[in-house]
């Protein structure tokens, strides 16, 4: 991927910069109680998520969570998270996967929230004591060096986290990494038919705002199963009609999307 003059750091700093200062902005008293916001800049006028990104019922959760919400889809949905499961949240946020996994995996379960910015890490560990959930933990870290120790983890999931990374092979092998063999990945992101620019690449807001790091269908898949994966499908929000993990990679501009990744590792 080129982004011309953005280096990795400048990339990191400036998504972590927009998320610390979401997170301390955040004012739950504005959130509609039981639904969840998303990952949409409301200034860009964009709707690319949809407006209600879960399947379930969310008014047993406060406003500080489902309020803090900024994912691009619902990875709960396609996870079949069981009982006792080992579960990882790649950029975890305000926690609010990892609250709904907790509630699916039980006690004997155990949930893991990596995110890299301290703000949201707090707010996360505050909803945590609210809610009162002992076996959910949050670590602050890279999803590119995952702060997980090896074939630990039963199912991965991420929500509208990947596109934001500069380094998405590395993620993708680190996720392998940490997965036990036969674990799942079950993502909702943003992905593109088609390439942005390296000019388009170098606005760092259009970047962190979870648009100008997506990456084209093809090249994904391709990254996925570079690291090892299996079962690779990515599939649109809301068409599972159409398998884009086999498609060609496409080169005219960029049309983006909210999608939902699933993957094995062997
Ligand atoms: C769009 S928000 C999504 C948060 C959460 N998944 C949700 O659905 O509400 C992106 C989150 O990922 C974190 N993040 C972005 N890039 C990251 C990286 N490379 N490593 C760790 N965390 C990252 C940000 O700090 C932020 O909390």
């Amino acid at each position: 991927m080129t982004t011309e003059s953005r280096t990795n750091e400048e990339i990191l700093e400036a998504v972590q910069d927009r998320y610390g200062r979401i997170a301390q902005n955040f004012q739950p008293e504005l959130t509609v109680i039981g639904q969840s916001a998303n990952c949409c800049d409301p200034d860009s006028g964009a709707d690319c998520c949809g407006s209600d990104l879960y399947d379930v019922d969310l008014s047993q959760l406060p406003a500080d969570v489902t309020g803090l919400s900024l994912g691009c889809g619902d990875p709960i949905a396609i996870a079949s998270l069981e009982p006792g499961q080992t579960v990882l949240d790649l950029g975890s946020g305000g926690g609010i996967d990892c609250f709904l996994a907790a509630e699916r995996v039980g006690p004997t379960g155990h949930v893991i929230g990596v995110d890299m910015t301290p703000a949201m890490l707090e707010k996360a560990n505050r909803n945590k004591a609210k809610l009162g959930v002992e076996h959910v933990e949050f670590r602050q870290g890279q999803i590119e060096a995952l702060p997980v120790a090896d074939d630990s983890v039963d199912v991965i999931i991420s929500n509208c986290v990947i596109n934001l990374s500069p380094d998405k092979t590395a993620v993708f092998q680190e996720a392998f990494r940490v997965l036990k063999p036969g674990g799942r990945l079950a993502v909702s992101d943003m992905v593109t038919r088609g390439q942005f620019t390296p000019q388009e690449r170098a606005d760092m807001s259009a970047w962190a705002g979870c648009i100008t790091g997506a990456e084209d269908v093809a090249e994904m898949a391709a990254w996925m199963r570079d690291a090892g994966f299996a079962q690779v499908s990515i599939q649109k929000k809301g068409d599972d009609t159409a398998e884009l993990a086999d498609v060609d990679p496409h080169a005219g501009p960029a049309e983006i999307f909210s999608a939902r990744i699933t993957a094995v590792k062997p």
